[in-house]
């Protein structure tokens, strides 16, 4: 074992570059299946090493809990529809927290295992981040799959219940440190749990991406504490690359939506926005055929199309990559415009679009096509509403003001496909679908390209 453990520092280092060289290859849709790769490669022999590694191990018991683990896991990836990846995402987060409160409670509880101060603290983090993920990751996937209600929890008391409970847990937490007092131990883990429930809670729907990334950080977080309490290295490096680099996009969509984490977390347009909705049915918008769209586009010179949450909803991605395919032979320029909050995940309609086999090379990200919407002929806008939001610009009272758009309105013809006039994710109401350039297509996203395909491809230019 001991000739082992020289092997394993080694084994351990692989993995660690290999977790790297992951995250790298995630940070463009072009090298992502290589990174993937990389990351199935880095957790197999992390895996592998550390089953060596144990000693006195429960072999039957391990191998069991990894037979049972990986059935699970290839059950859910391949019947796990893309429109509950964000939910199946907050679920695996929820896992993490669990497996550190369960490690926490196993060593503390743990015959003979004697604790120094440094161990204690690292138990006490770990357990209190862990408990806060489990419980606030479950409320998330409870939003996200529309299990429990998208409002937001409200009331006068919810910020003084969220201190109370925070100040119990870290005083719950010291009275271990200072004492091994094993009561306080379960009593904080409790009340972390509680907390995680109540931090959740009150944030509401439309700021539900920047918490599931920060759930991630968390989860890492939770998974390095256990590393130390495991003294367990590829742990702790491991975690601390996803406790890292789950904070880094929490402040990238922070940026995304204009807004501060500590405004997001403690208040803002989630907390309003559900409840903020204008009566749509009495303003006046004009509505088409898909024909009458599939005219415009085919004699348009540009177009820009506008993906949402709708298309995926709607599993429409190979239809609007067939709108495109049939515009480009009609001679019309089609681009894609993609806002980093569009859908419900970061990088929702990237992964969509690749999937439909879509060009990179077409698809844009705001920043680099804002500029060239006021020179389109035409926006094809698809299940999109809160990303394309003028008030997020021109309405100062509005909950979204200063949250950046894709600027649609500035097209010179705005074509619109949804259902109905129903608001968006964020529950508001959009003024886009009622300027008088703007011609709504009401129907399913798949049906109506579909159907623009039919006239496209039918009509001539
Ligand atoms: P939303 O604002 O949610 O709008 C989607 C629109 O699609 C709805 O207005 C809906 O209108 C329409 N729709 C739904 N199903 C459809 C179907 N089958 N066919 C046609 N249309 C359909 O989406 P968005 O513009 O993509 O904005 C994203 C929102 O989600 C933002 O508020 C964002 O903060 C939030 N969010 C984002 C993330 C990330 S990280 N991307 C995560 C969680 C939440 P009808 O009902 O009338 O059809």
């Amino acid at each position: 074992m001991q000739n082992f453990a020289q092997y394993a520092d080694w084994a351990y280092l692989i993995g660690a570059v290999l977790f790297i060289l992951t995250l790298r290859g995630l940070s463009s849709p072009m090298s992502a299946v290589m990174g993937n790769r990389y990351g199935m490669m880095g957790m197999g022999l992390a895996v592998v090493t550390t089953f060596f590694l144990a000693s006195n191990a429960n072999v039957v018991m391990i191998l069991g809990a990894m037979v049972l683990g990986a059935i699970i896991g290839i059950y859910r990836a391949r019947t796990v529809p893309m429109t509950q990846m964000p939910e199946t995402v907050a679920m695996m987060h929820s896992l993490v927290g669990l497996a550190a409160v369960l490690i926490a409670l196993a060593a503390v509880f743990h015959q003979g295992m004697t604790h120094d101060t440094v161990h204690r603290f690292e138990l006490f983090v770990g357990c209190f981040v862990g408990a806060i993920t489990f419980t606030a990751s479950v409320i998330a996937w409870g939003k996200l799959s529309a299990k429990l209600g998208a409002r937001p929890l409200k009331g006068v008391w919810v910020k003084p219940v969220q201190a109370l409970l925070f100040l119990l847990m870290l005083a719950l937490g010291g009275e271990y440190f200072v004492s091994e007092n094993v009561q306080a131990f379960i009593g904080m883990t409790g009340v972390a749990l509680v907390f995680g429930y109540f931090w959740i809670a009150p944030i509401g729907g439309g700021d539900m991406p920047v918490v599931v990334s920060l759930l991630n950080s968390l989860s890492g977080w939770a998974a390095a504490g256990i590393g130390f309490t495991l003294n367990n290295s590829m742990l702790i490096i491991a975690g601390s690359l996803v406790g890292s680099s789950g904070a880094i996009l929490s402040y990238i969509m922070c940026r995304a939506m204009n807004r501060s984490l500590l405004n997001v977390l403690f208040g803002g347009f989630g907390q309003t926005a559900t409840v903020d909705v204008v009566d749509a049915g009495e303003r006046s918008h004009r509505a088409g055929s898909p024909d009458d769209a599939a005219f415009l586009m085919a004699n348009a010179d540009s177009v820009i199309i506008v993906p949402g949450y709708g298309m995926a909803q709607a599993r429409a991605q190979n239809a609007v990559k067939e709108l495109a395919d049939a515009l480009k032979s009609k001679g019309v320029r089609t681009r894609y415009a993609i806002h980093p909050v569009a859908g419900r995940m970061p990088g929702h309609m990237n992964v969509l679009l690749a999937e439909a086999d879509v060009s990179y090379e077409e698809v844009f990200e705001m920043e680099s096509i804002n500029s060239d919407f006021a020179a389109t002929d035409v926006v094809l806008v698809i299940g999109a509403n809160d990303v394309v939001n003028p008030a997020a610009k021109d309405n100062p009272a509005s909950p979204i003001y200063g949250m950046p758009i894709l600027e649609a309105s500035r097209a010179r013809t705005i074509l619109v496909i949804k259902r109905s006039m129903a608001t968006g994710y964020a529950g508001l109401d959009n003024d886009l679908f009622y300027l008088d350039k703007t011609m709504m297509v009401f129907g399913d996203a798949k049906k109506v390209v579909e159907d623009m395909v039919k006239g496209v491809l039918g009509g001539g230019h």
